[in-house]
């Protein structure tokens, strides 16, 4: 059943086969470096990229631009407590604004993070406040195969194990990241962020909780947690985010819209210590780097990610393109995440050994042969993890359609038919801050 209907379009063209080649080579086998017109179907990421709806565009228009205390941030504010249940919040200009803001506050030289798997801005903010971010997945995250209905839970035997190592004193925050993006978008279920809130008073920790695509994690909840079978998908994200002391944001996900972020708690000293820091870095309390009107529309945004038929099509869409893909012998990750579908590209490419970066070979490919842009989460992404050669397709929100999904399964299709002929890559430059390396890094093909 559908959700939506279209009220404004956006033109796009497939770019000739020789515009693309230059393309590619002009970007440094980076697909980063691609103009956005040069792109047919982006899948690059979810992230600020999907469609607002008609209510958060008129909201837009009665935006509030005043400095300190702004009709905007007032219905933010509203917003977090009835969706999210936290009263106060700290807006920043996007999610990783947040992380700065809220790391920043609650860390310090030589802490030790553990984190279901930390996403590569969260790495890097951890990284940055000189502490040692520590993945704690379940084992059957890494494995592309099993069927387990929350691979993205946090592994408590893995951060007791971290904590046994390096002392309960040096581990002040636990994170958990629903869904968990960096392991294939799978969710964690209520039970388990039950369990890690617990385990994080046990070792007098902040719990925090970064809620970036939590809608999504609560619709996966309501299908697969038996407990929650008849709740609605804005009781399910109460009851987990309640489980968190505080919680970091991204609006340009489950916030369902362009730009945008925010820390969010209950607790009066972080609210007052995060504010301080977002003033230094992000802007006066009340507006935290954003527009008034980007607040406004992030507000009806909220709202809207947490109604039953919003997430319904959501999964449905992105649960759409993954059972194409594994029709058309596309090996991918199984089973589909919340905001993407990710190939295994070991298994697409086994020709390619993992330091010719097989990932992004066939990032490279899938744009090459259809104008298709996607990311590589896998070796090049992470260089110091041991992580499944990953590439992600990620679908941004009320955007694309069945066409344009069959036009990636004939593109891949395509791809994997003449896969021998695909070349591994080596670097060419890259940044000094090797956890930020897919987005700058330039490479060239190995052979050719
Ligand atoms: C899990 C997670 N945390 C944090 C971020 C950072 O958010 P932003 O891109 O808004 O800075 C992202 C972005 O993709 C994410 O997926």
């Amino acid at each position: 059943m559908a959700a939506y209907r279209s009220k404004v379009v956006e033109r796009i063209e497939l770019p000739s086969r020789e515009r693309r080649e230059r393309a590619l080579q002009d970007a440094g086998y980076n697909v980063f470096n691609l103009a956005s017109e040069d792109v047919y179907v982006d899948l690059l990421t979810d992230s600020g990229t999907g469609t607002m709806s008609d209510a958060q565009w008129a909201a837009l228009v009665r935006g509030d631009e005043a400095y300190a205390g702004s009709a905007s941030f007032e219905a933010l504010e509203s917003a977090v407590a009835d969706v999210m249940g936290f009263s106060h919040v700290v807006p920043a200009h996007q999610g990783r604004g947040a992380e700065n803001v809220l790391y920043g506050t609650l860390l310090d030289e030589g802490d030790v993070v553990p984190n279901n798997t930390h996403f590569d801005t969260t790495r890097a903010h951890v990284a940055n406040q000189g502490a040692e971010p520590v993945d704690c997945p379940v084992p059957a995250a890494g494995d592309p195969n099993a069927t387990d209905p929350f691979k993205g839970n946090f592994s408590i035997e893995r951060a007791r194990e971290v904590v046994a190592e390096v002392g309960v004193e040096n581990v002040p925050v636990v994170i958990q990241t629903i869904t968990n993006n960096s392991a294939a978008g799978q969710p964690v279920s209520v039970e388990n962020s039950r369990r890690v809130a617990d385990f994080a008073a046990d070792i007098d920790a902040t719990f925090v909780i970064d809620a970036c695509r939590f809608a999504e994690n609560a619709g996966f909840v309501r299908e697969r947690e038996s407990a929650f079978a008849d709740a609605t998908v804005a009781e399910i994200a109460r009851e987990q985010l309640a489980c968190a002391d505080a919680v970091v944001m991204s609006g340009k996900k489950d916030g369902l819209a362009n730009v945008g972020g925010f820390v969010a708690t209950d607790d009066p000293t972080l609210y007052e210590r995060c504010k301080e820091r977002a003033i230094l870095y992000e802007g006066f309390s009340t507006y935290g780097g954003m527009a008034g009107r980007d607040l406004a529309a992030l507000a009806v945004g909220l709202r809207e990610a947490v109604e039953d038929a919003y997430v319904g099509d959501r999964l449905a869409e992105v649960g759409l393109l993954g059972e194409l893909l594994a029709d058309a012998g596309v090996p991918i990750y199984e089973p589909t995440g919340g905001h993407a579908v990710y190939v295994d590209a070991a298994a697409a490419l086994p020709h390619l050994p993992a330091g010719e970066f097989p990932g992004q070979a066939l990032v490279c490919e899938l744009y090459r042969q259809g104008g298709v842009r996607a990311v590589e989460l896998g070796s090049f992404a992470f260089p110091k993890t041991d992580r499944p050669e990953l590439v992600r397709l990620a679908v941004p929100r009320r955007t694309y359609g069945r066409e344009h999904f069959e036009h990636v399964i004939e593109t891949a299709r395509t791809v994997l038919e003449n896969r021998s002929a695909v070349s591994g890559l080596r670097i060419e430059s890259e940044p000094e801050m090797a956890e930020l390396r897919h987005f700058t890094a330039e490479l060239e093909p190995v052979s050719g």
